[in-house]
Order: C-alpha cells, then structure tokens, then sequence
C-alpha cells in the first residue's frame, strides 16, 4: 500500500524546519550509500549526527507519534532516526531497492518494512523531482506539498526524478511495523478505517455498538495473531 499523509508538519513548523535543514551542513549523499545505490545515487544530505538533523528528527517523530492515520497505517514497532535529502541543478537518484536491514544509534538492528519521505518544498518550486514508486498495480509519481509524507512498502524498487530546476529538500526514514506483511497490514488499516467511520457516522443505538465492538475486537484479536514485537 502506497499512502500520502497529509500535513504531517503544520505549515509554520515545516517552515521552521526547513529553514534550520538550510543552514545546516550538507554533504555528498553517496557517504551512506551501499555498493549498487553508490551507481545511481547522485544527492546530497545532512550528517546524522548534525544537531539540525537530531531538531528536525524529533520534530517529525513527535508528530507522527500523535497523528492517528500514520499510526494505523503503519503499526510502527521502531523508527529509525529521520534523515535529510537535497537535490538541484539535474541531481537524481536512479532506480534501487533500500536495504531491508538498518542499524540504530543504540546499534540495534531493525528491518526496514516502510519507506517514509516528507517534503519541505512545495511542488511548484521545483521542476522535477517526482518520487517514482513502482507499486504491484504500477508505477505511482509522488510530489507532495510541504509538511505531507508518503508511506510505501520499502520492498518496492524506486528512484527520484532529475530536479532541472529549483531545489527539492526532503526528510526519508524506514519502520518496522509490527506487522511484516505488507498484506496483512493494509487490511487491518482498512478494518480499522471502517471501524472508525461506522464509530463516527452512525446513530448510537444498541445494536450499532453491540457490532461496533464486535468489530473491535475482529481488529484487536487479528492484530493479536499477527503482531511482532
Ligand atoms: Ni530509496
């Protein structure tokens, strides 16, 4: 499942964050790439260790750790740290796989189920820079407004448009979900969605909430078989 979150970041704190991203120091992105990525990888990024990356870093986790969609959609079990991305003048970033294995500060080792990128730029700011993700139905193009996210199954192969014009300034991260399937967890996310429109749109009477719950527990019980933690 390919899913964009909208306005993950309000306006003014994407703002806020982008300008701090700006003046940070950036460095050639191909410092962190594996040995195929190293081919098609022409980018540049923000040290991990930059303290404007930590700021921005736990600006999106805190975020995301209260926006309700995210949270169903993903079933996050660990994030790693938000990274940051910058392309101009032609750079691109041609089609890989990310690696299904990533180490956290702490040196745990975590698999990489979901692809997070947020956008700090708004779309008509630059030309290019499309996020091309080929999906099983496809290939889908994501370009988002500032402060959006888009969550996609870091199984599928994927690649950055050249930027002709203008400057594309991005954070990307992976999870582990709970749920390794990728399969298993749309479903939930759609039970779930279900279950909060029935929640929602529905008069409160007895019967309603009687299957309501029932439903619940569905979700909960099926969550319960499937998890990983
Ligand atoms: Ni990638």
């Amino acid at each position: 499942m390919i899913l964009c979150i909208p306005s993950v970041l309000a306006p003014l704190e994407s703002a806020e964050c982008r300008k701090l991203l700006e003046e940070a120091l950036w460095e050639d992105g191909r410092a962190t790439a594996g040995h195929q990525a190293m081919k098609v990888k022409d980018n540049m990024q923000v040290p991990g260790d930059h303290p404007a990356a930590h700021h921005v870093g736990a600006v999106i986790l805190k975020a995301l750790a209260s926006n309700p969609l995210f949270m169903s959609a993903a079933l996050p079990l660990h994030i790693l740290p938000p990274m940051f991305n910058r392309y101009s003048g032609g750079q691109t970033y041609g089609t890989h796989v990310d690696a299904s294995v990533r180490t956290m500060p702490d040196g745990r080792r975590i698999r990489t189920d979901l692809s997070c990128t947020l956008f700090f730029a708004e779309p008509e700011e630059y030309e290019g820079g499309e996020l091309i993700i080929e999906d099983t139905y496809g290939a889908k193009s994501v370009k988002l407004n500032a402060g959006d996210m888009v969550l996609y199954p870091s199984t599928s192969l994927h690649r950055v448009e050249p930027v002709t014009s203008g400057t594309r300034l991005c954070s990307f991260f992976w999870l582990q979900s709970m749920i390794r399937s990728d399969e298993r967890r749309s479903l939930l996310f759609d039970m779930d969605i279900a279950i909060q429109r029935l929640t929602g749109g529905l008069p409160d009477q007895p019967l309603v909430h009687e299957a309501t719950t029932q439903l619940t527990g569905v979700y909960h019980n099926l969550l319960r078989q499937w998890a990983e933690m």
